[in-house]
């Protein structure tokens, strides 16, 4: 086993990144008549985060927009909608967090903007904007939503390419001048002390403007795998748009960091957008989509080291964000992968195996070399809002899929801290998404202090991977193959049960999943152990 990070390599290397989805996780009282989170109510729950002992918060878009798409439309880069705060709420809370040992890192949205944005108006060169074909649009292309990707221009007979929504232009790239303004977007918030950008839908931005037909048909580019292969999406010069940014960050002392979001054809395409002069590291969206299988996971684990191994780019793991269904919802179920945006139908789902499962699988993830990202309740269990009243669905992949796809609602209803009815001390009176009464038993008050809680479990293995797993030392164990055996140096073993009998361990086991009586280790069930 080799270690290629030794201890003083950078903090994002192994970081445990915290996924706020700002809409959701906690109001102070500027969202509060809206229903929504805010940057007041994140600084509130600052102690939250620093005691369940994550590295670093990654903050979903708090910008002045429309929220056609969640504010994934952005109409000015470098304000704050006043729904969620202020430039001084973000300046206290990098400041807060910074004194709690917590790094921040904010969104950036490059592919498109809001149709709202005054470049929109003021200067449409800067959009993909082309004639159409007849009286049609110019090409076919989809939507990641679902409907054409194409809109006319109001009043003019030029149509307008969006990728994602008709509220979301897409920015032509290839032009020099879009490059220079997200430059000078980077350094805004680069200046302000951030430690990182998440940037949105990268592979997008790499989309052939000679605009060929896909030939896909009709539908939403994200339900099934029309995107992978696409000349939508993830086109070679894409890499040469990274490589500006980093250029800009690496400006900056600090160690900041630039994460990538990039849902592409697999790890060997995913490590593109990490080689060395691009971003640092990327999202794993292979391992998020993965099924709970022994194989499978295998598989995942493998493919995504060896294809990171030539770019020095640190591993990174993921099993639930504000696009996908609650992974204890997807454990649960028959078919317990997903595709891309929560696409899929979903069956019924057993809650108490999903969260057994869930369990063993932040166990699991926490072990792995690299870095992890976490979503706001993951760490209290929360299972997937599945019945919604559709008149309170605002996903625009709602409407835009017939309507047929219930979209991503159901991940990001508010969060539960405290109390035993809704709003479950949310901080607003009327949360913009309803929270489920059976939440009583899933607030963080609830939790707090009990043994066999989910967050008890996620505190105490974020304590021991900061005590244990200092480099990236990995390697397999022999092991059956219904279970996932791995040694991480000398300090910590860890074993996932995949099969459907107890396994027999050996070590002194530090943490587990669930309780492991005899020293057997229940199926879906993981624990961290010794190594003999
Ligand atoms: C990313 C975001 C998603 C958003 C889309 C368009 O995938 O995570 O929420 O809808 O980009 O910006």
């Amino acid at each position: 086993m080799s270690d290629p990070s030794p201890r003083e390599s950078p903090w994002w290397r192994r970081a445990v990144v915290y996924e706020v989805y700002v809409r959701s996780f906690a109001s102070a009282g500027a969202g509060r008549s809206h229903g929504l989170g805010d940057l007041a109510g994140i600084r509130g729950r600052l102690p939250h985060l620093a005691d369940l002992g994550v590295d670093a918060v990654w903050i979903t878009p708090f910008y002045p927009s429309p929220m056609a798409d969640g504010g994934y439309d952005v109409a000015d880069h470098r304000g704050v909608d006043p729904r969620f705060g202020t430039l001084d709420d973000v300046r206290a809370l990098v400041a807060e967090a910074h004194d709690r040992g917590l790094r921040v890192l904010t969104d950036l949205v490059p592919n498109h903007t809001s149709i709202e944005h005054p470049w929109f108006a003021e200067d449409p060169s800067l959009y993909v904007l082309r004639p159409g074909r007849g009286d049609g649009p110019p090409n076919d292309w989809i939507s990641a939503f679902g409907g054409p990707a194409w809109s006319r221009m109001p009043g003019s007979d030029l149509w307008y390419l969006h990728t994602f929504a008709p509220e979301q232009p897409d920015l032509d790239w290839s032009n020099e001048e879009v490059r220079r303004r997200f430059d000078d977007v980077l350094r805004f918030w680069l200046d302000l002390g951030v430690d990182g950008l998440r940037i949105d839908a990268v592979p997008a931005i790499g989309k052939d403007l000679t605009l060929p037909d896909a030939g896909h048909g009709p539908g939403a580019l994200f339900a099934s795998s029309s995107w992978v292969g696409s000349p939508q999406w993830d086109g070679d010069w894409v890499h040469d748009v990274v490589a500006r940014w980093r250029s800009v960050v690496d400006e900056y002392p600090g160690d900041r960091v630039l994460v990538s979001e990039s849902v592409v054809a697999g790890p060997e395409r995913a490590a593109r957008y990490v080689a060395p002069g691009r971003m640092h590291t990327t999202f794993n969206f292979d391992h998020l989509h993965a099924p709970w299988e022994p194989a499978a996971l295998r598989a995942v684990v493998d493919a995504t080291l060896a294809a990171l191994a030539p770019t020095g780019a640190p591993a990174t793991w993921v099993l639930s964000n504000h696009d996908e269904t609650r992974h204890v919802t997807r454990f649960g179920r028959r078919s317990t992968g997903v595709g891309v945006m929560g696409f899929d139908a979903g069956d019924p789902s057993d809650l108490a195996l999903g969260l057994r499962r869930a369990r063993a699988a932040a166990l699991l993830m926490l072990a792995l070399p690299g870095s992890a990202y976490l979503y706001q309740g993951e760490e209290l269990g929360l299972p997937e809002v599945t019945d919604l009243p559709e008149e309170l669905l605002q996903d625009p992949t709602w409407e835009r899929s017939g309507p047929t796809s219930r979209g991503r609602d159901g991940c990001r209803v508010p969060l539960p801290w405290s109390g035993s009815a809704p709003p479950f001390g949310f901080g607003a009176e009327d949360p913009w998404l309803p929270q489920p009464a059976s939440w009583a038993d899933l607030t963080a008050q609830a939790q707090d202090g009990d043994p066999t809680s989910t967050l008890t479990l996620y505190r105490a293995a974020l304590r021991l991977r900061r005590e244990l797993l200092a480099g990236e030392e990995f390697g397999w164990d022999d092991a059956p193959a219904e279970v996932l055996s791995f040694t991480r140096g000398p300090g910590l073993r860890c074993v996932v049960n995949l099969g459907t009998e107890p396994l027999p361990l050996v070590g002194e086991v530090l943490l587990a999943s669930g309780p492991v009586p005899g020293d057997e280790l229940p199926p879906d069930t993981a624990a961290w152990l010794t190594v003999p």
